[in-house]
């Protein structure tokens, strides 16, 4: 009777080890499924488009100049045609504003100052705001990429319509 009780101690010590084991094993491959999972998911960011559609150029009235605070770009309807310039101070980034009183682009943060053509008149900016590519779509809608810069004296730096 001892024997048979020492058997079953035995049996049932070596079915816990067993189970033990199957346990340990599905947690490690679980482990190791959802590590492969992460490696082969593709790490991607996704960003906005750096292109606006800003629109019919009607919107813009002549000599006026427009913030579009959502995209960081201004939309100037000059006498030579409409061009966009960045509204992302050179100093350290801030948003800046057109102030029709002083006929300027100023800066809150430590104030510099920016005439129409985006050139620094004032302040720490280290460089003008830089002009951006603006183009007609074939919807006549004005597209600006705000990840191309290009000069002022372009011939694609000004769309005349
Ligand atoms: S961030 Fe514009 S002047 Fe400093």
């Amino acid at each position: 009777m001892a024997d048979e009780d020492e058997k079953n101690e035995s049996v049932n010590r070596r079915q816990f080890f067993a189970k033990l084991g199957l346990g340990s094993l599905s947690i490690a491959a679980a482990g190791t499924a959802a590590f492969a999972y992460q490696f082969l998911e593709p790490n991607v960011l996704y960003e906005p488009s750096p292109v606006v559609n800003a629109g019919k150029p009607d919107r813009y009235p002549l000599d006026s100049v427009t913030l579009d605070v959502n995209s960081g770009i201004y939309i100037i309807h000059s006498q030579e045609g409409y061009f966009s310039l960045s509204a992302v101070c050179t100093h350290l980034g801030c948003l800046t504003a057109w102030k029709p009183e002083e006929n300027r682009i100023a800066c809150p943060c430590h104030g510099s100052k920016f005439n129409i053509d985006g050139v620094k008149t004032d302040g720490p900016a280290p460089k003008p705001l830089p002009w951006k590519r603006i183009w007609l779509n074939d919807d006549g809608d004005l597209l600006v990429d705000r990840s191309t810069d290009v000069h002022p004296l372009q011939p694609d730096s000004y769309v005349r319509v």
